[in-house]
């Protein structure tokens, strides 16, 4: 037992100190702003993150322990009800008070009382599992610290560096198609290791043939139907995409300039010329459709592209630390899914409503943190994470866009 808890203490430090670092080169006024109501300022998620172990681990299970502050139960809680009322999402910008240093004291006491605590043997089990849940749950806000980051960066008209810049220029690889024989297939975690309750049971599924594309697209590619005039043509979009197209006179992805007439991309270390040979990123489900519609291709389901991922994994170019891959499967629970305990079940499984699976990782996902049964989510519109393409079809090759529009799904 104490290897255990010896093995979880060192990593426990290792997360938390991790979102801390992460704060280097960021001024406490960047911590505080918020960009839009999707986005979170920095130091709520540094917060926020220790109040999921302050509120739903030290509270329920460690004996003797005392709160904080009171006040702090009801103003960094995300979406908890059975915790109590949440502070709204889209106000965390006010919260100037407390103060950036004092948010850090706390995370440093939460973290003391835990690491002592795992030094001894009056942790239950079910206090080691939400402190499993708890570290995930913190490797999945600091992949958002640094999206939210850019966020509000991008938004400032002198377009600043944020943090250190990110791995090397990619090699391009022409893409492949990847045939995939179907038939039954088991998705979904099972065995050993940590997977949220999402990610089961496992579960058997049927697939027909299909083929996926070895990489994602590129930049150089996704430039190819702008400049076709993809934006332009109604046929090619959903219709909440197309009316998302319209309302925010969409010509480009997020993050994409035009001005000077050469192509510039904002990133966290500030505006540079568009790398043609980097996969796009930042798109909307509703470009991503739209766009495999103009290749003639189509999006993958999440099973299809976890039954390739595990079956010819060496085959594919980036299926994970590059960009979140959009899928067209909406987010729906598994056969026989059934939400954790207490507070923790409200997680996952409320949030089944309106949006889709995003599969794979990118390159702001924590180290580590990837796995094959991984379900991310976002609704179709938003664009602000680090999410791609990855095309995938049935019969015939889908073949390169001579004429826009045709379909060979
Ligand atoms: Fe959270």
């Amino acid at each position: 037992m104490r290897a255990i808890y010896s093995a979880l203490r060192d990593r426990f430090a290792e997360i938390r100190g991790r979102s801390v670092a992460l704060r280097a080169g960021l001024s406490d006024e960047d911590c505080a702003a918020q960009a839009m109501p999707e986005a979170s300022p920095v130091k709520w998620h540094l917060a926020h993150t220790t109040w999921f172990f302050e509120s739903l681990v030290l509270e329920p299970h460690c004996e003797g322990y005392q709160q904080f502050d009171p006040t702090y139960r009801m103003l960094w809680n995300s979406y908890y009800q059975s915790v109590g009322r949440p502070f709204p999402r889209a106000q965390r910008g006010v919260l100037t008070r407390p103060a950036m240093a004092e948010v850090l004291r706390w995370r440093e006491q939460v973290d003391h009382v835990l690491l002592d605590w795992l030094g001894t043997e009056n942790v239950p089990p079910e206090a080691r599992v939400m402190i499993d849940v708890g570290l995930q749950h913190e490797q999945q806000h600091q992949e958002l610290m640094l999206t939210d980051v850019m966020s509000l960066m991008s938004m400032n008209p002198l377009r600043p560096a944020a943090l250190s810049p990110l791995p090397g220029a990619r090699v391009p690889r022409s893409l492949q198609w990847i045939q995939i024989d179907g038939g039954l297939a088991r998705i979904g975690h099972a065995g050993l290791g940590f997977a949220f309750d999402n990610e089961c049971p496992s579960h058997q599924v049927w697939l027909e043939d299909f083929r996926m594309s070895s990489s994602l697209v590129t930049n150089r590619e996704y430039l190819d139907f702008i400049e076709r005039g993809g934006y332009q043509n109604p046929q090619l979009w959903l219709a909440e995409g197309w009316d998302w197209v319209e309302a925010g006179r969409r010509e480009h992805p997020l993050y994409w300039d035009h001005n000077g007439g050469h192509w510039k991309e904002f990133s966290l270390h500030g505006m540079q010329a568009l790398r043609p040979e980097a996969p796009v990123c930042h798109v909307s489900y509703y470009e991503a459709d739209a766009y495999a519609r103009w290749r003639g291709a189509r999006l993958p389901t999440e099973q299809e592209w976890e039954h390739a991922a595990r079956t010819q994994h060496d085959n594919f170019d980036d299926l994970f630390g590059e960009c979140w891959q959009w899928t067209s499967s909406a987010y729906t629970p598994y056969p026989g899914f059934r939400p954790m305990t207490g507070a923790a079940g409200e997680y996952n499984g409320k949030f089944m409503i309106g949006q889709q699976v995003l599969r794979g990782s990118s390159a702001f996902s924590a180290p580590g943190y990837a796995r094959v049964t991984y379900r991310n989510f976002f609704h179709p519109d938003a664009c602000w994470q680090r999410t791609g393409i990855r095309l995938a079809g049935f019969r015939q090759l889908p073949r390169p866009p001579a004429s826009p529009g045709q379909a060979n799904q």
